[in-house]
């Protein structure tokens, strides 16, 4: 199973960031001087992926201006010496190919991921939540697209959370058949502590096969309208195909607030300019 695009939904309203997600796209909100989305691209070409799609909303043009080149800015920090800075700005415009596709109502994941039917066409496919900002030794996605073309097969990124918090998440049910990997038989989209069949939650980076789409056009819009991507993982994973596996490194949700920060904190405090001056303000604040 070879994965040449990646595909980012971020048409969604980050209503769980307001305001600041008010005009900035809540995916451009910073982890220190980075936007969110641009780790995910980055990640993306860390992976060997140079074909992305982006599945955005109106207003959210910004998220591609982002990554399109900026000729006055570059020709003033280049007649001003700032090389290094120079390379900074061009970086973001030449990491990647990126085309956009436009979901015209926040109708849910699922039906985000159907905007690029005709962009992806029949071969498999990565998708990636950009709120899930991953910081491994190893590129997240890279880690999935080895399963991947091992076993012929799609594969989600799985974390184990503690007991008390499976209620947030989808929760995979299935066998451990390998060191790290899991060979899903169900899911369940947050459920009660007591009935949660595993502590092994889905994230959100998805690599799927072009099936999917025929599986997103039959499914019934649930609540609020919305179509979910687990209802169709769900029937993925009935087939007895599809791959669940626990990536290495670790995982903040930048469309949260406790996570926002906590992101802020972990690579602040491994910031060659930040690190030592965070740890003592931390350790002042705290003591
Ligand atoms: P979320 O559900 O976390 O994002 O979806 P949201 O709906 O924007 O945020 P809240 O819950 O209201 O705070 C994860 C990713 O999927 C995208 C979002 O932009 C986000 O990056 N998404 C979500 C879409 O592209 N379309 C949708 O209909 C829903």
């Amino acid at each position: 199973m070879k994965i040449k695009k990646a595909v980012i939904l971020a048409a969604g309203f980050g209503t769980r960031m307001l305001p600041a997600s008010k005009v900035v796209p809540k995916e451009l909100l910073p982890v220190l001087d980075t936007p969110a989305i641009q780790l995910v691209v980055e990640e993306i070409a860390a992976s060997g992926i140079s074909d992305i799609i982006m599945v955005i909303s109106r207003g959210k043009g910004a998220l591609l201006d982002h990554f399109a080149p900026a000729p006055e800015l570059e020709r003033f920090l280049a007649q001003r010496g700032k090389h290094e800075l120079l390379e900074v700005v061009r970086k973001t415009s030449t990491m990647a190919r990126i085309a956009a596709v436009e979901q015209r109502e926040a109708l849910g994941i699922g039906h985000a991921v159907l905007q690029v039917k005709e962009a992806v066409g029949n071969e498999p496919f990565a998708v990636l939540l950009p709120d899930d900002i991953c910081d491994c030794p190893r590129p997240c996605l890279r880690q999935l697209m080895d399963v991947a073309e091992e076993r012929e097969a799609p594969v989600v990124a799985l974390m184990r959370v503690a007991r008390a918090e499976v209620s947030k998440y989808g929760i995979v049910e299935g066998p451990q058949i390998a060191p790290r990997l899991y060979r899903m038989t169900g899911m369940v989209e947050k459920p009660p502590v007591e009935q949660a069949p595993s502590e092994m939650a889905i994230i959100g980076r998805y690599l799927l096969p072009p099936e999917i789409f025929a599986i997103l056009e039959r499914a019934r819009p649930g609540h609020g309208g919305e179509i979910q991507l687990t209802d169709a993982l769900l029937e993925l994973a009935r087939r007895g195909d599809l791959y669940g596996y626990e990536f290495v490194g670790a995982r903040y949700d930048m469309g949260d607030r406790l996570g926002f920060l906590t992101a802020q904190i972990a690579y602040g405090l491994r910031h060659p300019q930040t690190a030592d001056k965070l740890r003592s303000y931390l350790k002042s604040i705290l003591s």
